[in-house]
């Protein structure tokens, strides 16, 4: 039985969406601290390198002790099927049990990327604060944002008793339709990897473990259980593994989560390329991989393959795996004690580096207060502003009537859905909506932009329609000084968008409006990027995307420039399907078990913007794009290369009379060509400027996004030649270029490994 069954067995038994708090005392139990460092457990004194402690600590462990440490269970009922065990926390992802004897904790695993989500019952749930979507965080461009937000739902998780946390979406968006979108880092491994490692980082900051995920290549949802990502070892190195490797070099996250997916016909928690071969010996990656729940398919094949521990075994898996079946493989030989010592050792190490063993996790308060204004600053600068026609935004002071219409902006905004959804503190802003059950239910957080509107038009008249009835709205929109339209898409776990229209004829509604009043502004709650028939005839779009527990608040201050707008896009919004490699989605939902492939040679390396640039196809909107109310120049471009090593500064000035943030980007390119596309991004910076004021900013090139994957060699080579480095707002906009000549240069295949 698959992730959806089991889920929907679940939530099935959820009872409306009432909560209960969760009995903090009782718990507290369950998570008894490590007791002391007695002279004879020299693994417990904090003095002593990880490493170390996890050798000694695995010579004083029986067969059974290691075993224990490499099988999960799930953390929440399923019944019939499961019962949550004793020791695990009510409505989680999963538990791994401890070694009291040795002073080796449980490790209690919640998900996800915006914050402390729950699964299974309604009893069980937990209302915790969200961060904006994964994308929403990377189009803020801001890698200090996404740490102060990773620590923010790092602290949470901690405060739940939670100390692992599977966050760390890293997936690239080969796909604008991937269901999953909203939780990853966009299409660039340069900028998905610095972002989602500085979340990572951010997390792990309160001595929890966190994981990156899912390696590799699981870049849709249709037939997620069973699909074959295919591509070459070179193509999938410059792209979808640069950037897990880009965000484990950034952040030192202790576990990595294999994937559903096959690549290459081999499950990724069995593909021994993926995790011995790439991760652990090119990369020198010392932490542990935990499979994602129920991608486990065999015992020593998977284990020798470089799985180092099984996730709720009993729950999603059709064997304990990394249990019994791990057990005989030990005492047929089929698996090596020296490999379930390594397995061990990752693990143990992984407990004591990040602090879990030293600083036990504790139920404790949770400040909401200083957490939402977290979220909504995440929120805030991760508005990309695609239109403004005519200034139309910042809203001005003088309108006396406006019509706010659509996705439920009276009362909320729109979250993601699946395993990473976050139930809200306060409940839900809308009910009863489809749905209910995996991979639902659908969540509006009670952050109403209506409201936050009212509150800075004090002396207009507001007035809210729903937008079901498109006559109605535009009626409405033709009386109104101005009409703000608010669209949204629910996207989720385990299924793909259908397309990349905006559903329930949204299209024709913002059409119908827009032509009664031009003054339209269409504020977009999206998973990932959408196409716009109607953008001609509005006057200015925003994208919110799921912008969080403070969501309505954050659109206000953005749509009235309380804060400049300073989201750029981290992909690519086409014009329609029939631009991407894949103009048709691979693989069927109605054949969910039916194994099939999906061709990445089509695109190889060249994913969102680089196909578009490859291709010579103009999209929507380019990746990097996204407006300011104030405007930027920049000059004093210089490039140069010192070791091998290319630099490049240059000066920009606030030239508007507004204060505000600009992304200045990088763009590097052979002259001679030979990559998979004319330019890849080689660098990024945020900056905040009062008006009229300047700064310099200095930027060093990673070497791999020059080189290419020589396989031969097994490393990075740079060609010897001339770059042109150029300097723009987007991918698509050239303000300065320079060129460096490069010596021919053979890197390693990582610069961390041993
Ligand atoms: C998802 C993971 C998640 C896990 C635990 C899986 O279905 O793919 O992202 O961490 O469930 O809930």
């Amino acid at each position: 039985m698959n992730r959806q069954t089991f889920q929907g067995l679940a939530l099935a038994l959820m009872i409306g969406a009432s909560a209960t708090a969760l009995n903090a005392q009782a718990l507290a139990q369950t998570l008894a601290p490590a007791t002391a460092a007695p002279a004879d457990q020299p693994w417990l004194n904090a003095g002593l390198d990880p490493d170390t402690r996890a050798d000694l600590v695995l010579k004083a462990m029986t067969q059974d002790e290691k075993l224990t440490l490499v099988f999960g269970y799930f953390g929440a009922d399923m019944k019939p099927k499961y019962t949550r065990i004793d020791g695990s926390l009510p409505g989680s992802a999963g538990y791994v049990k401890g070694v009291p004897r040795l002073g080796i904790p449980a490790q209690w695993q919640t998900d996800a990327g915006v914050g402390v989500a729950t699964q299974g019952s309604a009893k069980e749930m937990r209302e915790r604060t969200a961060l904006p979507s994964g994308l929403a965080t990377t189009a803020t461009w801001n890698p200090e944002l996404a740490f102060k937000g990773g620590a923010m739902i790092g602290s949470e998780a901690r405060n739940s008793g939670f100390n692992v946390m599977l966050a760390g979406g890293v997936n690239l968006t080969r796909e604008p339709r991937n269901g999953r979108n909203f939780e990853y880092g966009g299409e660039d491994p340069l900028l998905a990897g610095a972002m989602v490692g500085a979340q990572i980082k951010g997390i792990q900051s309160n001595h929890i473990i966190s994981t990156v995920k899912h390696y590799a290549l699981n870049n849709q949802e249709t037939g997620r259980f069973v699909v074959s990502s295919n591509i070459g070892d070179a193509e999938a190195r410059t792209s979808d593994l640069l950037a897990f490797q880009i965000a484990i070099e950034t952040s030192d996250p202790h576990s990595v989560m294999c994937a559903y997916n096959r690549v290459n016909s081999v499950y990724a928690c069995e593909n021994d390329w993926l995790l011995n071969t790439v991760l652990k010996k090119d990369w020198g990656y010392k932490g542990y991989v935990m499979s994602d729940w129920g991608a486990v398919h065999s015992g020593s094949r998977a284990v020798n393959a470089g799985l180092d521990q099984e996730s709720a075994g009993q729950a999603f898996d059709k064997q304990d795996f990394l249990g019994d079946v791990l057990k005989a493989d030990l005492a047929s030989g089929a698996v090596s004690t020296a490999r379930l010592d390594d397995m061990v050792r990752r693990i143990t190490r992984a407990l004591f580096a990040s602090g879990v063993v030293d600083h036990p996790v504790k139920i404790a308060p949770i400040d909401y207060a200083a957490n939402g204004a977290v979220t909504q600053a995440d929120a805030e600068e991760a508005m990309v502003l695609l239109k403004n026609a005519g200034g139309l935004l910042p809203l001005a002071k003088t309108a006396k009537t406006i019509a706010v219409i659509g996705a439920h902006a009276d009362v909320g905004v729109l979250s993601g859905g699946g395993s990473s959804q976050v139930y809200p503190v306060g409940g839900r802003a809308v009910q009863g909506l489809l749905p209910a059950t995996w991979p639902g239910p659908v969540i509006y957080y009670p952050s109403s932009p209506l409201k936050a509107l009212q509150a800075r038009f004090p002396n207009a008249k507001t007035t809210y329609l729903d937008g079901t009835d498109a006559a109605a709205a535009a009626k409405l929109a033709a009386s109104s000084d101005l009409a703000i339209v608010f669209a949204d898409q629910w996207t989720t776990e385990s299924e793909d968008a259908p397309s990349l229209s905006l559903p329930r004829d949204q299209d024709a509604t913002i059409a119908a409006i827009a032509a009664a009043n031009a003054k339209t502004v269409v504020v977009l709650e999206t998973g990932g990027p959408v196409t716009m028939p109607w953008l001609d005839k509005v006057g200015a779009v925003l994208a919110a995307w799921y912008p969080g527990t403070r969501g309505g608040e954050a659109i206000a201050r953005v749509l009235t420039g309380e804060v400049d707008a300073s989201g750029r896009l981290p992909v690519t919004f086409p014009r329609s399907e029939a631009q991407l490699p894949r103009p048709k989605l691979d693989g069927d939902p109605k054949t969910p078990d039916v194994k099939f492939d999906v061709d990445y040679a089509i695109e190889g390396a060249a994913v969102g913007y680089k196909w578009f640039d490859l291709k010579k196809i103009e999209p929507l909107f380019p990746f990097g794009y996204g407006l300011s109310y104030t405007r930027f120049a920049y000059s004093d471009l210089k490039a140069q290369t010192q070791d091998g090593v290319v630099t490049v500064s240059f000066a920009i000035k606030n030239v508007g009379d507004r204060p505000g943030k600009d992304v200045p980007q990088v763009y590097v390119s052979p002259k001679a060509g030979g990559w998979e596309a004319p330019k890849r991004l080689g660098g990024f910076h945020k900056v905040a400027l009062a008006p009229g004021a300047s700064t310099t900013v200095s930027l060093t090139v990673d070497p791999r996004l020059l080189s290419v994957w020589d396989g031969k060699a097994h490393g990075w080579s740079i060609a010897a030649g001339d770059y042109e480095v150029t300097l723009g707002a987007s991918s698509r906009s050239t303000a300065a270029t320079a060129t460096v000549t490069l010596q021919a240069q053979a890197l390693p295949a990582s610069p961390i490994a041993k």
